[in-house]
């Protein structure tokens, strides 16, 4: 990213003082970037801030002569790589999905030839509201590409998706905007002799487009008896992250998911199953699929008897006995299977010997990758992850990431490998 340029336009909402830690990063990145704050944006953060943070002048107004002398509108929204919107308040996307130009802000968007990356922070009855939903369609039919927001508890103190992505997360759409993958400074490393990246795609272009993406994701239950089953601690966030991007790429998305309690993915098909045995027949029924992302922690054993009433304790301290018997491997079917898709892709999470264990399960599972995460580290159900990309071709090591900046780097390989 050394060299690219960001146009960072800040939008006035609460979510502003994360414009700062993002130019933190953009610059720790060696990237360079110029602020234009908005007079909202400025009841949040001051634009003495933002320049000696991105150790560039910050730019406020429409009506500066002098920067019309030395560098006017125009230029200023052309000699970006890209421009950025962060935060992107409601007010800011309809005034840029009607064409208005009634400031510096609005009339750099409008004139820029460069690609556009919004990303969205409101209240979240804001962000469903009819009005912005139109909005937020019409942007990206004309090319914008606007970020989900996140979904969480807001400032407001109310529920729901609104929230700005962290500045990581942004920071990997932006490097999947600029073609440089989603790396940091401890990734670049990896990154830039990993044989797994092939030639970058342009990310607001939807990648995926005509692509059927087939994801597992969460556990699997298996009953014991009616109110007893076997389980792992799998939430399920992940897979459902990946199952969202993949779906903002352009994919047509089927998602085998086990027991969570999460809420499907906006334009993702949900096929809630689950036993194991259910998962691996939605699996097969969902064939044919361009890509197989399995990240499902499918319960390797069920119970071999399965009670149709509640065991009970007989008062003797004798425990009854639990015979198990091994599930069907939905991964290596898939592998070996005859409606194979093109990239097969397997998860896993382990507690010891990480590399050696996803290497021994990419041959044994017939994988084109398996990404290794280390539960330890980084624990089951928390909502960051550090993912190592393992192919025959070597390793690629991503940094610490939340889960959706994780989802958001892979899917942008998935798309450079089919590209
Ligand atoms: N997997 C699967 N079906 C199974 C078990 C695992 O599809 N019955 C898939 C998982 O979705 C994951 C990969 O295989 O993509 C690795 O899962 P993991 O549980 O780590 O591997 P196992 O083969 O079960 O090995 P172990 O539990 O011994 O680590």
């Amino acid at each position: 990213m050394t060299g690219k340029r960001i146009l960072l336009i800040v939008g006035g909402g609460i979510a502003a003082y994360k414009a700062c830690e993002l130019v933190r990063l953009i610059r720790k990145n060696e990237a360079e970037v110029t602020c234009v704050l908005t007079d909202g944006g400025a009841h949040f953060v001051t634009a003495m801030t933002l320049a000696a943070l991105s150790e560039n002048p910050v730019h406020t107004t429409l009506w500066d002569l002098k920067n019309e002398v030395e560098m006017g509108h125009i230029q200023l929204s052309r000699a970006a790589d890209l421009v950025v919107v962060c935060p992107a308040t409601a007010d800011l996307m309809a005034r840029m999905a009607a064409g208005i130009a009634d400031d510096l802000a609005t009339t750099l968007l409008l004139a820029t030839d460069k690609p556009v990356l919004a990303v969205p922070a409101m209240n979240v009855r804001m962000w469903q509201h009819a009005a912005t939903v139109r909005n937020v369609a019409t942007l990206r039919a004309s090319g914008v590409s606007v970020l989900e927001p996140d979904e969480g508890m807001m400032a407001c103190g109310e529920y729901g998706p609104g929230r700005l992505p962290e500045p990581d997360a942004v920071w990997a759409a932006i490097g999947g905007m600029l073609g440089a993958g989603a790396s940091t400074d401890s990734a670049r490393a990896a990154v830039s002799r990993s044989p797994v990246r092939a030639e970058p795609v342009e990310a607001h272009s939807h990648p995926l487009s005509g692509k059927h993406v087939l994801i597992t994701a969460g556990p699997t239950h298996e009953p014991i008896d009616p109110v007893r089953y076997i389980a792992n601690r799998s939430s399920g966030k992940q897979g459902f992250a990946i199952a969202a991007a993949a779906a903002r790429a352009g994919a047509k998305v089927t998602l085998v998911a086990g027991p969570v309690n999460l809420d499907t993915p906006q334009g993702v098909r949900r096929i809630d199953v689950e036993t194991a045995r259910e998962m691996a027949a939605a699996v097969d029924a969902a064939l044919p699929a361009d890509v197989a992302i399995m990240v499902a922690a499918v319960a390797d054993w069920r119970s071999a008897d399965q009670s149709a009433q509640k065991i009970k304790k007989d008062g003797s301290g004798q425990v009854p006995p639990l015979q198990l018997v091994e599930n069907p491997d939905i991964l290596a079917t898939l592998g070996r299977s005859d409606h194979r898709p093109t990239l097969v892709v397997g998860f896993a999470a382990e507690t010891n010997d990480l590399l050696t264990h996803a290497h021994a399960k990419l041959a044994r599972k017939g994988a084109d990758w398996i990404v290794a995460n280390d539960v330890v580290t980084h624990k089951m159900g928390g909502e960051v992850n550090a993912l190592h990309i393992v192919s025959a071709h070597g390793i690629e090591s991503l940094p610490e990431m939340s889960k959706d900046a994780a989802a958001a780097a892979l899917v942008k390989r998935i798309a450079d490998a089919l590209a």
